[in-house]
C-alpha cells in the first residue's frame, strides 16, 4: 500500500517509520518543499520519498494528515484525496495551545468539509509520537499491543481498511 504523509514532523515522521516497518511505501511532504525531506527520507530507506503535499496526496493510496489542525492551507487539494481512505491525526489546538470547541461539530467534521470526497477517519490522535515509536511490538500477539483507536462513519475505511493497515498486516 502506497500511503501519502502530509506533515512529516514529530507524529508524521513517526507514522511513517511504523508504516515502512510494517512494509508499506511511504510518501513525505511538509511546507518546505521534498527537498527539506532528503535527510529524513535517507534514514527512512527505499521506501520512502519526499514530494509536495498535492504530489504525495495524488501517490497515495491512503493519506495521513499530520499537521497543524489549524492551518488549513496545509491539507491537500481535495480532488487529489477524493474517493481515498484520508486518516486525520490532527488535534484541534489553537495557536496558544488551547483546544478549539466546535460546538455540536467535531474538528474530523470541519476536516471532512473542506476535504468531501474522502473517506475521513480518525486515528493516531491520542498517541504521543514517542509512544508510536517506543511502544510498536509487532513480537506482541495483537490483543497485548497498545490499541490505535480508529473512529469515522464509514466502515469499509474504519474496518476493513485503516485497522488492516494499523495492525500492521498486509493488504491482500
Ligand atoms: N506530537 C504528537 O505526539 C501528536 C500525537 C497525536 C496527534 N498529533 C497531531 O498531529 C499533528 C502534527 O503534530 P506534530 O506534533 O507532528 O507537529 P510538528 O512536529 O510541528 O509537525 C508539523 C508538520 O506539519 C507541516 N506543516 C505545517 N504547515 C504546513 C503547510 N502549510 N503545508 C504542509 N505542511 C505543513 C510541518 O512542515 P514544516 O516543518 O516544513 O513547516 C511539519 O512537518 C497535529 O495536528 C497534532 O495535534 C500530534
Amino acid at each position: 500500500m502506497k500511503i501519502g504523509i502530509i506533515g512529516a514532523g514529530k507524529i508524521g515522521a513517526t507514522a511513517a517509520r511504523r508504516f515502512i516497518d510494517a512494509g508499506y511505501d511511504v510518501a513525505l511532504s511538509n511546507s518546505r518543499g521534498p527537498q527539506s525531506l532528503e535527510p529524513l527520507v535517507a534514514e527512512l530507506g527505499p521506501r520512502a520519498q519526499a514530494m509536495t503535499v498535492a504530489d504525495a496526496a495524488r501517490w497515495a493510496e491512503v493519506v495521513l494528515l499530520a499537521v497543524p489542525w489549524r492551518l488549513p492551507d496545509a491539507l491537500p487539494p481535495a480532488d487529489a484525496v477524493a474517493g481515498k481512505i484520508v486518516i486525520d491525526a490532527m488535534n484541534p489546538y489553537a495557536r496558544d495551545g488551547s483546544v478549539i470547541d466546535f460546538g455540536p461539530s467535531t474538528s474530523s467534521e470541519e476536516t471532512q468539509k473542506r476535504l468531501p470526497g474522502a473517506r475521513l477517519v480518525k486515528a493516531f490522535n491520542t498517541i504521543w509520537f514517542k509512544h508510536l515509536a517506543e511502544r510498536a511490538r509487532p513480537d506482541l500477539p495483537v490483543a497485548d499491543r497498545h490499541a490505535i483507536l480508529v473512529a469515522g462513519d464509514d466502515e469499509f475505511a474504519c474496518w476493513r481498511r485503516a485497522r488492516r493497515l494499523i495492525r500492521g498486516s498486509r493488504p491482500p
